[in-house]
């Protein structure tokens, strides 16, 4: 996903060969030796989580979606934001489409459908609550289906090893 070919040359330090680094609550993340994960029960749909903070309700992740792949609908019960890295995506809610450098701020309260165009997608996010739980599935209705808490995030999280402050 990046091109690190053009730095070749260069002394990446650590975490060149290294995917996580952690030192006291700061860690480093090299996202590029992290691999894809298939989220549970969305087809199409892969995660990279990069830092998980249960102690501040908080995820930050890489997501993926497979050419023309949905995630389900649902309510952000947290402050969600994305940065889009590649592909053209959008939300079956409305007419916007996003690409790379688009950057999305959606509050608490926000309900959509992010579907994938022919070109799939990945974005940067992270979700910001003020609890544990950061998503609610929807059915067609509006009814809730189900949710997505920091523990649902954490089966996808490999937790840094500490290094010697
Ligand atoms: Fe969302």
């Amino acid at each position: 996903m990046f091109d690190l070919t053009s730095l070749a040359h260069m002394d990446l330090g650590i975490l060149g060969g290294t995917a996580r680094t952690a030192y006291g609550e700061i860690q480093n993340v090299n996202s590029g030796l992290i691999a894809w994960k298939a989220v549970d029960g969305q087809p199409g749909n892969y995660i990279k989580v990069l830092a998980l903070d249960h102690s501040r309700h908080r995820v930050d992740f890489l997501f993926k979606q497979d050419p023309h792949a949905e995630f389900a609908r649902h309510n952000h019960v947290c402050t969600a934001v994305a940065l889009t890295l590649e592909g053209i995506w959008g939300y079956r809610e409305g007419e916007e489409l996003m690409f790379p450098g688009t950057f999305s701020y959606e509050p608490s309260g926000s309900i959509h459908t992010p579907y994938a165009s022919e070109t799939g997608m990945v974005v940067y996010a992270s979700f910001q609550g003020t609890s544990p739980v950061m998503l609610e599935t929807l059915d067609d209705e509006g009814n809730i289906t189900g949710e997505l808490t920091l523990d649902f995030f954490a089966q996808y999280y490999d937790a840094p090893q500490l290094q010697p402050v």
